[in-house]
């Protein structure tokens, strides 16, 4: 399928098809970045109708919003104008009705203020005030100045809207344009799409906690030479996402790749296969479910060098001894807590060949109740990826997709797998007992 908007192609550039957008503008300079998420939204397959208050005409203008959004824009409440074919001079009703939410971005102090008293003396809070309040979630991106957002009455105001039904998406920290440095920067486009997709997104994994390994490990010889492998941790990355969109508070303990930070993702940096245990030994009492992705190095330099090894001349290469590494998802999969049923683990398996037959193998040796097999150069640093599920009960194939698509489908397995399991069938996937 290609995304006609965009010219992308693949099954995972329409996360908000069919999703109808209010998107409300307040007056602050962030008003700039309103543009490009105008943009990010509609790529994404959503329908935008943006309105603006007074204020945010002075930062950008409706001419702008309108070109990015393909309707018209409304500014007054006395704009007569029909709103979805209705003529009844009352766009402060229509402008929310069918719609998937509203977002306002930016949203100003002033404008946090207004809809905390349920003031509407202009269309954009009159409509946020009339929306139906069951039907049509209020999403807020507050953008201000750190002095303004630090502010007692501020905060104050932002527990309160929260406490009232709307979803405070957060905000950045940094430079502002007013020249100061601190919390108050309305959040980046694509980092309010991600919170946008994430919102939607049905909440399988709701107070689950998910510990998620990705990514190479670096196993050193010496201070300037390691052994590494052709891991991206792209797979695990976008697990991490996908759960984190499933509900689920997430920790991922990634190896060295320098890929973005998933959106409301705690991240645990390591680099060789001993940190990554040790991140994993430290946080693994907190967690549900525990999915291992990472290419973790088997063996490591018995004992590196604490200098730089230098040739000596001879022609001969030094002699490296090894030490094999401890099996994270083994010694995991083994705990208590994963034989008690506590703890769902899943494993990966990273084959060249015999795909099927080595990841059953794996399965049973890792002691897990599912394991992800996948062809292991087929996937290191590409985009897209193959799966084959392997579990008690036979093999569930995923067929080619996005790795952000694969992790949303494996994600969904493993939450309809947690809630299938009993008392009984809990431990290492054994079978249900017969009755
Ligand atoms: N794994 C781990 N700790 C290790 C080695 C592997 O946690 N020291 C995990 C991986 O994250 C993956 C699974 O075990 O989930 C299988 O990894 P893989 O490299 O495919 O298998 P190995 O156990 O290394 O077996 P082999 O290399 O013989 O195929």
């Amino acid at each position: 399928m290609t995304n006609q908007v965009n010219g992308l192609s693949g099954d995972e550039t329409l996360d908000l098809a069919g999703k109808h957008m209010v998107l409300g503008l307040s007056g602050g300079i962030a008003c700039y970045k309103a543009a490009e998420l105008c943009r990010a939204l509609i790529k994404a397959g959503a329908t935008v109708q943006v309105v603006m208050t007074e204020a945010a005409e002075q930062f950008i203008t409706p001419v702008t919003m309108q070109a990015l959004s393909g309707r018209p824009v409304y500014t007054s409440q006395w704009d007569s104008r029909p709103v979805n074919e209705i003529s009844n001079n009352m766009a402060h009703i229509n402008l929310s009705r069918g719609a998937d939410a509203i977002l306002i971005a930016p949203c100003s102090a002033d404008f946090m203020a207004k809809l905390l008293h349920g003031r509407a003396d202009d269309l954009l809070s009159l409509m946020c005030l009339a929306r139906p309040i069951d039907k049509v979630p209020l999403l807020l991106a507050p953008a201000m100045n750190r002095e303004m957002y630090s502010h007692p009455a501020t905060q104050r105001n932002l527990v309160q809207l929260e406490a009232d039904g709307a979803t405070v998406l957060g905000v950045g920290t940094g430079f502002q344009a007013c020249g100061e440095t601190g919390d108050g920067r309305m959040l980046e486009p694509e980092q309010l799409l991600e919170d946008i997709i994430a919102f939607f997104a049905p909440k399988v994994l709701a107070g689950q906690h998910v510990l998620v390994t990705a990514g190479p490990t670096y196993e050193a010889i010496d201070p300037v030479r390691g052994i590494t492998n052709l891991s991206s941790g792209k797979m695990g990355f976008a697990i991490a996402r996908a759960a984190r969109e499933a509900g689920a508070e997430v920790t991922l303990v990634a190896g060295p790749v320098s890929l973005p930070t998933p959106r409301g993702v705690t991240r645990i940096d390591v680099k060789s296969a001993q940190n990554m245990l040790e991140a994993i030994t430290g946080r693994v009492q907190a967690a549900t479910v525990f999915i291992a992705t990472a290419a973790v190095a088997d063996w490591r330099p018995a004992a590196p060098s604490g200098q730089k090894i230098k040739k000596d001349g001879s022609g001969h290469a030094p002699q490296l001894g090894f030490t094999e590494n401890t099996d994270i998802l083994a010694t995991v999969a083994h705990s208590a807590a994963a034989q008690a049923g506590k703890l769902f683990c899943v494993g990966f398996a990273a084959e060249s060949h015999d795909l099927l037959e080595n990841a059953q193998a794996k399965r049973l040796r890792k002691n897990v109740p599912l394991l992800v097999g996948n062809i292991g150069p087929d996937t290191f640093g590409q985009d897209h990826n193959t799966l084959l599920l392997v579990d008690e009960l036979g093999v569930t194939p995923l067929p080619r997709a996005s790795k952000l698509s694969l992790a949303r489908r494996l994600v969904q397995e493993i939450a309809t797998r947690m809630a299938a399991r009993t008392p009984h069938n809990r431990a290492s996937g054994q079978q249900p007992a017969a009755s």
